[in-house]
């Protein structure tokens, strides 16, 4: 039985290895029913792209993608190849599961040697759920083409949601046509910390947004490689830039109320006020963005929200009286469960981290994980479903080896290597099966304090993305560590091919 390394990141679940070999070259033909023809040009891309230095052999072979609904038990991200010498079969139920196949075939040809794959049967079927990525541009903006590259990327790995960070104090990102100083203002700052010196700032203004246009050019595009889109408008707090832009909208009764976009970054005191034309106002900007993204999570932020503003603003103190609230947390609570409302009548889940859990959470919400694991066990046992996103496990802005070694660019701070990242498991223990459920599955955070430009967040984000993207998909008696970075190094090579700056780890 042949014995090599099989290079596929994420680890199928079964794999069994055949004798002979198929070979692609510039005549194998891909056939496929009309209904998954997208699918088949998506194929015929990689294909015509390395059939050029590949496949000496010119034999005729043939690829084969297929709906199967004998595959249902596979769930609908499952899918089944039989690689045979002259054929090959691409098999799902679902068109989602046969995009996940043609995912790990497009592997398989960009690691083949002179055009040749192992014949082999593979069954898969991911292991969680939510297996995504969050981008924060609030911080810095990368631009479209850089997304779609990042999205292509994720694809690539059966990641299937990207979490769109895009407003911060830093930089308010999307066009609201209603509040249009949303951007005019907001999305520019007067300058940034110098690389290497955050307490400088460069004298340079700096700024960028996604026009409607362009935010639905890139949830079409995701949406065409089967990845959810999930935007993030943060609120209360991180709001800095929206008040700058409409400060009526801020808590205008404190003393010394002075909104800025912000120039270096931090926890900022900036927070929505708690008023009714404070909740139009959010109201008006939901209503514009659940029309951009389809998709029934909307993420509300809820992190990092300085109570110092409510307590000395006598607006908001009235608030609390009139509802009863005991303290700021409830008032957080309240502000809440107010914007939950909102996206009930839009049929959207409100997903938020983990504070949106203190003063009260309703146990229709989703919490997002971010700092201890208690808070996970609480709103298990709330009623609440949630996704991990701890920042000892799975935030990418931190560095991968010994900072005092000073190998590696300036990064936020912490350390997460990548066998950290391989290790982790977002399945607490000691949690019912009926908690298990809930928990829908992990995200790796690329928060942009310090990434000044792509190369560098393409630094940070690989090779750890792939280690998270086996532990969301491969269950855990299949994974390996000396396994995966074996498979590792040819992935790092397709990696060369498509031109992303990874950070080698060999
Ligand atoms: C966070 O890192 N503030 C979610």
């Amino acid at each position: 039985m042949p014995s090599e390394i099989v290079s596929i990141i994420p680890k199928p679940q079964k794999i069994v290895l055949k004798t002979g070999g198929f070979v692609f070259s510039g005549k194998t033909i891909i056939s496929a029913d009309k209904a998954l023809s997208s699918l088949k040009n998506h194929l015929q891309e990689t294909l015509t792209h390395l059939a050029g230095n590949k496949g000496i052999n010119d034999k005729p072979s043939e690829i084969v993608l297929g709906i199967s609904k004998e595959l249902k038990a596979l769930g609908d991200e499952g899918y089944a190849i039989d690689i045979q010498p002259s054929k090959m079969k691409i098999e799902s139920s679902t068109q989602k599961g046969v995009f996940y196949g043609i995912q790990t075939v497009r592997q398989l040809l960009f690691s083949a040697q002179e055009g040749r794959i192992q014949c082999m049967e593979i069954e898969d079927s991911p292991r969680l759920g939510w297996r995504g990525m969050m981008l924060d541009e609030g911080r810095h903006f990368f631009g479209k083409e850089f997304v779609k590259k990042f999205i292509d990327i994720l694809a690539l790995y059966k990641m299937n949601s990207f979490h769109w960070h895009l407003t911060e104090d830093q930089g308010w990102r999307i066009e609201i046509k209603k509040y249009p100083k949303l951007t005019s203002v907001g999305s520019k700052r007067t300058e940034s910390p110098i690389e290497g010196d955050r307490k400088t700032g460069d004298g340079k203004p700096y700024g960028g947004f996604y026009t409607q246009d362009d935010i639905r050019e890139i949830v079409k595009y995701a949406g065409d490689h089967f990845i959810n889109v999930v935007p993030e408008i943060e609120m209360p707090g991180h709001a800095a830039a929206a008040i700058a832009s409409y400060p009526e909208f801020g808590n205008t009764d404190i003393l010394e109320y002075k909104p800025e976009v912000k120039t270096c970054w931090g926890v900022h005191h900036y927070t929505f006020s708690p008023t009714e034309k404070t909740f139009k106002f959010l109201e008006d900007v939901i209503e514009e963005v659940v029309a951009l993204f389809p998709g029934k999570y909307f993420h509300i932020g809820g992190d990092e929200a300085p109570k110092e503003q409510w307590k000395g603003s006598p607006t908001a103190k009235r608030i609390m009286l009139d509802n009863g609230l005991k303290d700021e947390h409830e008032l957080q609570s309240f502000f809440i469960k107010r914007i939950e409302s909102i996206l009930k009548k839009h049929n959207r889940i409100l997903i938020g981290w983990d504070e949106i859990q203190e003063g009260g959470l309703s146990p229709t919400a989703t919490m997002m994980v971010w700092r201890d694991w208690k808070w996970a066990s609480m709103a298990l046992k709330n009623g609440n479903s949630i996704v991990m996103a701890p920042n000892s496990h799975t935030y990418f802005d931190h560095y991968q080896e010994d900072p005092k070694e000073h190998k590696e660019p300036e990064a936020i701070g912490g350390l997460l290597p990548l066998d950290k990242v391989y290790l982790f498991n977002p399945i607490l223990e000691g949690i019912t099966p009926e908690e298990e459920k809930r928990i829908l599955g992990a995200q790796g955070q690329l928060w942009s304090e310090y990434l000044f430009n792509t190369d560098k967040v393409e630094f940070m984000a690989f090779p750890r993305m792939f280690a998270l993207a086996e532990v969301v998909w491969t269950r855990p008696e299949n994974k390996n560590y000396e396994d995966f970075m074996l498979r590792l190094k040819s992935t790092l090579a397709l990696l060369d091919h498509i031109k992303v700056k990874y950070r080698n780890p060999f």
